[in-house]
């Protein structure tokens, strides 16, 4: 870690996850490299048997069991989602493979400081089972969003997005597979750039200060067909045929 970034404030994340918890794995990973200016403050599973707990475990950072069966109702279990959050200093919530539905109460508690990722391109398929579905629909390219969580269902100011293709034989797993590997770069990506107080909201736009905008553009099938050399390559063997 840089002796810059070794002393630059840290802000506190509280991670909600309900299975594998790979996303977990990859921002636990990127805090304890310094590669960003966030630790782990608290992990919280709804699931006491969700595998994410034992990756937090191995990693030092506490972690607590909110079990729904405990609850009367919504509001009271995401009230104490709150409660755990508060006793830890939590500074940015973020939801990684956390498969409940929030409360409006509960995005008051924490406005413009809940991130969630989202294994398709925004707006795009929301919901579940998106992999299954972006196939069904023949889309060429599918990837993955960060967005800041609003009272709808994936439907919050987008952040951050990556673009995967999608290959002719694909299935639901393999494209899932392809897409997680870009979750994992981009949500401790969206985690930075909130840590250094990047992330502007103007309505349903997320202004990120000081980003440069991407400019290549792909397409799917590629414009040039393999088995053909392209036209540019063809113009500079022919040029180099004339000087010899
Ligand atoms: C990811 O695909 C994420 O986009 C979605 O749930 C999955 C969680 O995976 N919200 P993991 O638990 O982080 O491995």
């Amino acid at each position: 870690m840089s002796k810059a970034r070794a002393r630059r404030k840290r802000i506190r994340l509280g991670v909600l996850v309900s299975g594998g918890g790979t996303n977990l794995q990859s921002i636990l990973d990127h805090c304890r490299l310094g590669k960003i200016d966030a630790e782990v403050a608290v992990v919280i599973s709804n699931r006491p048997e969700a595998f994410a707990l034992a990756r937090a475990q191995r990693a030092g950072a506490p972690t607590v069991v909110v079990n729904p069966k405990d609850f009367p109702d919504r509001e009271r279990f995401d009230g104490r989602l709150v409660e755990v959050l508060r006793e830890h200093r939590v500074d940015l919530v973020c939801l990684a493979g956390f498969m409940r539905l929030l409360t409006p109460g509960f995005i008051r508690a924490f406005p413009e400081r809940i991130l969630n990722i989202h294994p398709a391109l925004l707006p795009a398929f929301p919901g579940l089972e998106v992999q299954r579905k972006a196939l069904e629909h023949g889309v060429r390219f599918s990837g993955c969003t960060v967005h800041v969580v609003d009272e709808g269902c994936d439907t919050g100011p987008i952040v951050i997005q990556a673009v995967v293709p999608v290959a002719p034989a694909d299935t639901a797993e393999t494209l899932a597979a392809r897409i997680l590997k870009q979750e994992h770069l981009i949500y401790p990506r969206a985690i930075q750039l909130f840590a250094e107080g990047r992330i502007a909201i103007e309505g349903r736009v997320v202004r990120v200060k000081g980003a440069a905008a991407e400019g290549r553009a792909l397409a799917n099938p590629p414009l040039t067909d393999p088995k053909r050399p392209r036209p540019r390559a063809k113009r500079a063997a022919r040029s180099h045929k004339r000087t010899r």
